[in-house]
């Protein structure tokens, strides 16, 4: 049977969390949502939590509040899917692709710092396959920069100092959960902020541009959350800590297994969620040949996906950066080397040991 890349973790829990939501009648706006923002708060240490539709949405949402417009700069990491560049072009604003470091594959404090210019107004710092970014320290390489922390991939992350991904110093952090992520409710979002004002101005940005019902401050969008995905948000968040203690011992099974690849490195003392573990095969593999392992992967029913994007590359971004290939050599060598492991939370230990065996013989036939 085929072993998948990720297979979200939802139990009875979240179908009876569900039903009872369908059986309840009220479907949107209820106790459920406001109880799955509750817990995300308190988990990445936050004053508040706005739930919307998903994590792209967040990003859409939080740049307006930030008051990203034409004119203005916006720092993006070149590595990454492309929600967060996207976000920017859609606010009228310019992205500026950044590469990113080749050991722990987030954009370096000295690379955003190289990057500003006058018109730089908000850094997009991602915490990219959950692996916290470092942005204590972007924020102090960047005074009057407000951060943005796209912690879409990071919930349960813990950063080097022990703060968990999402928390301040970034002014405002998003969350996405899509089924790929290690919270999912299907599709969803969530922002997170110590702000008072800019919660505010979110929550009226999410529902219609309703300040209070009937009363309209903004020609905002609909993006709320649903009540259903709500309750299983809420369900999956009880379960956080144990997700993340079978994620990360799975994954350190894999590791082991695997020592002729190269694993994403963390910031001292930081511990990811390992929403996807992506490794680099050997030194010297053509992307050619990455291909062709994915293929042999497959002939050995197991399911290795690529690992990620280099935005400079994409059609719709390419524009942003001027500079083409030669100023994005990291994030170019990681997504032609790079690939992405099956992982899972109740994956099982002879799953994870066919995965490897599976993984080691199709790269002997490539190499
Ligand atoms: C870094 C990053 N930002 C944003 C998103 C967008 O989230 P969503 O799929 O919920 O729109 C994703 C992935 O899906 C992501 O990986």
């Amino acid at each position: 049977m085929l072993i998948r890349l990720a297979v979200p973790g939802l139990g009875d829990a979240e179908v009876s969390a569900a039903s009872a939501v369908l059986r309840s009648g009220m479907l949107v706006q209820g106790a459920e949502v406001a109880r799955f923002e509750a817990l995300v708060a308190a988990r990445t240490g936050r004053k508040h939590a706005i739930a919307v539709a998903n994590g792209t949405t967040a990003l859409e949402l939080g740049l307006a509040a930030l008051g990203v417009g034409p004119g203005d700069e916006v720092l993006v990491p070149d590595l990454t899917w492309p929600s967060p560049a996207h976000a920017v072009v859609r606010a009228g604003a310019t992205p500026v692709l950044v590469d990113v470091d080749l050991r722990e594959w987030n954009t370096t404090p000295a690379a955003f710092a190289a990057a500003r210019t006058a018109r730089t107004k908000v850094a997009i710092a991602i915490d990219q396959f959950g692996m916290p970014s470092r942005v204590a320290e972007v924020a102090a390489a960047l005074p009057g920069v407000a951060v943005l922390e796209d912690a879409a991939c990071a919930i349960g992350s813990v950063r080097g100092d022990g703060t968990p991904a999402g928390s301040a110093p970034s002014l405002l952090a998003t969350l996405s959960f899509h089924p790929r992520k290690v919270v999912t409710t299907g599709e969803g979002g969530m922002l997170v902020t110590d702000d008072d004002a800019l919660a505010d101005a979110l929550r009226i940005a999410r529902n219609h541009g309703q300040r209070t019902p009937g009363e309209f401050a903004s020609a905002g969008p609909n993006a709320r959350l649903s009540e259903v995905a709500g309750a299983i948000g809420r369900v999956q968040m009880e379960r956080l800590d144990g997700m993340l203690t079978a994620r990360r011992a799975l994954a350190q099974r894999l590791r082991a297994a695997l020592p002729m690849l190269t694993f994403q490195a963390s910031p001292a003392h930081a511990d990811s969620n390992v929403q996807t573990l992506g490794a680099l095969l050997p030194e010297g593999t053509t992307t050619a040949q990455r291909d062709a392992f994915l293929v042999a992967c497959r002939a050995r029913e197991v399911e290795v996906g690529k690992l990620s994007y280099a935005l400079h590359r994409l059609p719709p971004l390419a524009q942003y950066a001027p500079t083409g290939e030669a100023g994005y050599p990291h994030s170019s060598a990681l997504v032609d080397r790079g690939v992405a492991l099956p992982l899972w939370h109740d994956m099982d230990d002879a799953t994870a040991d066919r995965a490897a065996d599976a993984v080691r013989s199709a790269l002997s036939e490539i190499v």
